[in-house]
């Protein structure tokens, strides 16, 4: 049987697809086949041809109907022959339609114990919270903004003096490790919520 097949969306530096792309290339257990950009300029493009792994760009500023550019998000992923999508520090809401085709195979990390802080600014809204855990969650992604169901999650204490830039730092050293723990998980189909 063949292995399955995943894309990575990401906006950014790419560090979480750089985790995903390394873990899978030592573990053999999925193919990486596409890495996706809505950001020309993403750094994590470049570093993703350096994994080998084809990439491509869809500006969202190329589109004028937010649905059209969903549908090439998603023409794109099909075209790839994807299984699962992974979206890795992508900075786009994805519209009802694409994710519902989607549904079961696309994940998100983000950086916050959800149900805690959906949406932005999570470290921030830990601190001023004065909570003393932080983390982060992989669940599938839904309609509903960081509110699908949770694959797993890995925390951090919250450290006195934290500012969130620290607290993120360390934050996304667990994202390097729960995301593909997580993606096993799924294509195990082992039993969820994981920590890492
Ligand atoms: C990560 O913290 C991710 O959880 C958040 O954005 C950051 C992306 O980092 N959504 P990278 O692009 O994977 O380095």
């Amino acid at each position: 049987m063949s292995t399955p097949r995943v894309a990575i969306l990401i906006s950014g530096g790419g560090s979480n697809m750089v985790a995903l792309v390394r873990d899978m290339q030592a573990g053999g257990y999925a193919q990486p086949v596409l890495v996706l950009s809505n950001e020309p300029c993403a750094g994590g493009l470049e570093r993703a041809a350096e994994l080998g792994v084809p990439t491509c760009t869809i500006d969202h500023r190329d589109f004028v109907v937010r649905t059209d550019f969903d549908d090439a998000v998603d023409a794109a992923l099909r075209d790839a022959g994807a299984d699962i999508v992974c979206l890795a520090g992508f900075m786009r809401i994805l519209g009802p339609d694409v994710v519902g085709r989607w549904a079961g195979r696309m994940l998100n990390i983000h950086p916050s114990l959800l149900p805690k802080y959906p949406g932005l600014n999570t470290h921030a809204r830990a601190i001023a919270a004065g909570d003393a855990e932080a983390g982060c969650t992989v669940h599938l992604v839904t309609a509903a903004l960081d509110a699908g169901p949770i694959i797993g999650q890995a925390r951090v204490a919250v450290e006195p003096g934290d500012t969130p830039q620290a607290l993120a730092a360390r934050v996304l050293e667990k994202e390097h490790r729960l995301y593909p723990a997580a993606l096993r998980a799924v294509i195990a189909g082992a039993p969820t919520p994981i920590t890492a």
